[in-house]
């Protein structure tokens, strides 16, 4: 333990990046402070655990922070658990960098390395975020609300230049396995059909939308499709061609140019495919995402405070809480059927 504090947090952000991160390491470093703990921050999330690669955060440091998109310390994919070897590392570096509480800012792979560092008593504790909202045990994961903002803006910009050319227009937004984004951003950008991983559906059955619009006076459409959506029958991914990465995910992209073409070929319709990616996940948080951020951020370095380790920080209806991170991580949190009843009335 640090002479003259009452311990150092390491923390680290890994995974994709997502807005919000820097209001959380700016949290954690103010309510770190205020508590008396010094803070490390560890560089490109579990690549810096294994490099022992790190940089104490002060006031300083965070100062201007809070509206900055990306996080400061970076990011990596890196899984530290793959190889023993690494393991060892890892559990050796917190050591000699005089870590005594950890804390782990990610999606459904960061903290399931953190899950598994709790059987190897490392007093730590997790952050949910990711822009996908797929961590079961918290109503939302900051990040999320930025990427349905730029998603809608996108959808009601294309509304315009759709109904200029009497187009159909596919947006492809993120989401591997949870459709979130392409739910709360088409309900709110007036999407005509949704598209989602949690519900494949034909062809047949996306172009009897369109046709129904359109048999109606209507002479665009809008469809919104995350990009881990998958047509019924034909049940593959569309998938980038590059190798998996270290916790085994193929990295997807493409359904929406597969839809566009499709559904051409289908109804006559002249159809275009727009891919937001990254902008998704780029840029200044939205104000919902900062202050979810500080109050996870500070939540955290609370349960240090209370030696409540082991726990991942949570919203549960307006309030924040905690839960184990043992019963957090079990599966991922998926749209349900209230959801997909729900955008039903506004399709086509
Ligand atoms: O972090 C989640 C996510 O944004 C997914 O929605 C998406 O499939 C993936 O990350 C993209 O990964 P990368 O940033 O490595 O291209």
């Amino acid at each position: 333990m640090a002479n003259n504090s009452k311990g150092t947090i390491g923390i680290l952000t890994g995974g994709g990046d997502c807005p919000g991160l820097n209001a959380v390491i700016r949290a954690v470093v103010r309510r770190g402070e205020q508590l008396g703990y010094k803070v490390l921050g560890i560089k490109d999330g579990w690549r810096g655990m294994l490099k022992a690669d790190a940089e104490p955060l002060t006031l300083d440091s965070i100062s201007g922070i809070l509206p900055r998109g990306g996080t400061i310390l970076g990011t990596s994919r890196t899984n530290p658990l793959k190889k023993e070897e690494d393991k060892k590392t890892l559990l050796a570096n917190l050591k000699a960098m005089g870590i005594d509480y950890l804390i782990a800012v990610g999606g459904e792979d960061t903290l399931g390395v953190a899950r598994q560092l709790v059987n190897e008593n490392v007093k730590v504790v997790g952050v949910p975020k990711t822009i996908d909202n797929d961590v079961e045990g918290t109503d939302q994961t900051f990040g999320l609300d930025t990427a349905v903002s730029i998603a809608t803006e996108a959808i009601d910009r294309l509304h315009t230049t759709a109904e200029s050319h009497h187009r159909v227009m596919v947006v492809e937004v993120m989401g591997r396995h949870a459709g979130w984004i392409a739910m709360f951003s088409g309900l709110a950008g007036g999407a005509d059909c949704i598209l989602i991983p949690e519900e494949s559906k034909t062809l047949e059955e996306i172009c009897q939308v369109i046709q129904r619009r359109h048999a109606r006076g209507k002479k665009f459409s809008i469809i919104a499709a995350s990009e881990g959506f998958q047509l019924k029958g034909q049940d593959t991914l569309v998938t980038k061609d590059k190798p998996l990465d270290q916790f085994g995910h193929v990295l997807l992209g493409g359904i929406g140019e597969r839809l566009a073409k499709l559904i051409e070929k289908q109804t006559g319709f002249e159809t275009r495919s727009v891919v937001l990616g990254h902008l998704q996940r780029g840029g200044s948080p939205t104000a919902f995402d900062r202050v979810l951020g500080m109050r996870y951020g500070v939540k955290a370095v609370d349960l240090i405070e209370e030696g409540k380790l082991g726990h991942m920080v949570c919203l549960k209806g307006n309030k924040i809480t905690s839960m184990p991170l043992l019963e957090a991580m079990t599966k991922l949190k998926l749209v349900d059927q209230e959801w997909i009843r729900m955008a039903e009335v506004f399709s086509g």
